[in-house]
């Protein structure tokens, strides 16, 4: 069983420059590990508390040292010697130590840091990649995710003119390595396409997606389709699309502000299936504000083939995802695990999205950081997709590399992961 020795954290720098948190954990037996938990900008109003220290004249009130003595002060020396069954029990224990609804107390950033250093020291004491250990979390089978990757980025990753967040490439591939290598050709001629079209060079998004100065929103949609055909692909065979409309940012009193007019809910919904029939949509994620219920029925009602996929409506909260099966208000679970704040409450969320037959997309945030433990996550926890990002800034790269390590384990060295290929 393991026990904690020493469990430290540290304020450290996300992509952008923000402060996070980043936690070191040994275990009696030598084992150690180091992660750190990234943050968004484009937040659900449901999501667990990540604790800031709101001191104007540091980072703008955004540091982390507080979240950082909650787990110096109050995390470790709670956990310090104990037997830790396993991650519920570890997981238990910080709850109760926090003990609030959302985590305001010790603060999610705290709470998070201290769930995935466990669960990294624990894999490496079992002698296990760390794929493994999350797949021996929920009692399933490693799979590597399809790739669903940022082209474009508008809404609050871009300040841009679109309202729209992200329109992805979601490459038909067998594997991650010719995914990542069409989407690189798809990057390079969507930067072409921009240039000519648009006579600038395309800024890039928190991301890395392009941030290009389209008219409107649906020509995201027509220039990544130019893309794909631009880099010699068929769009909707080799390379298909998805979209996180992340529209709660652009919804006012009930009404959608998007392409210069103003939608209302059932407006919105027969665009979004407009969208679907003439675009080769995957997914459309948060179509709908994350309050606006009715209109998720309704769009899940009536949506074929494209899934409708919960981020901002959902917050990987199990309460929020029961309302959403009842409701039939969407099928398919995009995972933050520092949405919820703890691996087992995020497996839990797991499981019941699972339990309805949805799809479950393993998601990064805009804040990352260099660690790789989502691509683990990933495969550990079988998703459908996995969406980290771009593929031209370090943070993201560090995911997609992982899942290339982990690809060819899997082929080349079965025997050493206990997987099979
Ligand atoms: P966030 O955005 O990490 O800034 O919240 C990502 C998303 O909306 O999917
Ligand atoms: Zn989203």
């Amino acid at each position: 069983m393991p026990v904690i020795q020493s469990l430290r954290a540290l304020e450290i720098l996300d992509s952008r420059g923000r402060p996070t948190v980043q936690a070191t954990c040994a275990l009696s037996d030598g084992a150690t590990a180091t992660v750190s938990v990234p943050s968004g900008r484009s937040t659900g109003t449901a999501e667990a508390l990540e604790l800031r220290d709101g001191d104007p004249r540091r980072y703008g009130g955004l540091g982390c040292r507080k979240a950082v003595e909650n787990v110096n002060r109050v995390i470790a020396p709670a956990l310090l010697d104990a037997q830790i069954a396993d991650q519920p029990d570890l997981d238990e224990r910080l709850l109760d130590l926090d003990d609030t609804p959302n985590k305001s107390r010790l603060g999610a950033n705290a709470i998070l840091a201290a769930s995935l250093v466990f669960a990294r020291a624990h894999a490496r004491q079992r002698g296990v990649p760390l794929y493994r250990h999350f797949a021996d979390l929920l009692g399933i089978e490693p799979k590597l995710p399809g790739l669903t990757i940022n082209l474009f980025s508008g809404g609050k990753h871009a300040e841009g003119q679109v309202a729209i967040q992200d329109v992805l490439i979601a490459p038909q591939t067998a594997t991650i390595a010719d995914g990542l290598a069409m989407m690189y050709a798809i990057y390079q001629a969507a930067a072409v396409l921009i240039k000519e079209k648009y006579g600038m060079r395309a800024l890039t998004a928190d991301e890395g997606g392009l941030a290009p100065p389209a008219l409107d929103d649906e020509t995201l949609l027509a220039d990544a389709v130019a893309a794909i055909e631009r880099a010699g692909y068929r769009p909707g065979e080799d390379a298909k699309l998805a979209l996180d409309v992340a529209s709660s940012h652009f919804y006012r009193d009930g009404a959608y502000y998007l392409q210069g007019q103003i939608l209302s809910g059932g407006e919105m919904v027969d665009l979004l299936l407009d969208w679907s029939r003439r675009y080769p949509l995957v997914s459309i994620e948060d179509g709908l504000a994350e309050e606006d219920w009715l209109h998720w029925s309704a769009l899940c009602l009536r949506m074929e083939g494209t899934r409708v996929l919960g981020d901002d409506l959902l917050c990987t909260n199990p309460a929020r995802i029961r309302r959403a099966i009842e409701m039939k208000a969407a099928n398919a679970l995009l995972l933050k695990v520092n949405q919820i704040g703890t691996l087992s409450e995020a497996a839990a969320a797991y499981r019941l999205a699972r339990s309805d037959g949805w799809d479950v997309v393993i998601s990064a945030r805009s804040g990352e950081t260099e660690d790789n433990w989502l691509a683990d996550l990933a495969v550990g926890w079988a998703g459908d997709y996995i969406k980290v990002g771009s593929i031209t800034q370090s943070e993201r790269l560090a995911k997609y590399n992982r899942l290339l390590e982990i690809e060819e384990e899997r082929t080349s060295f079965p025997h050493l992961t206990g997987i099979g290929s």
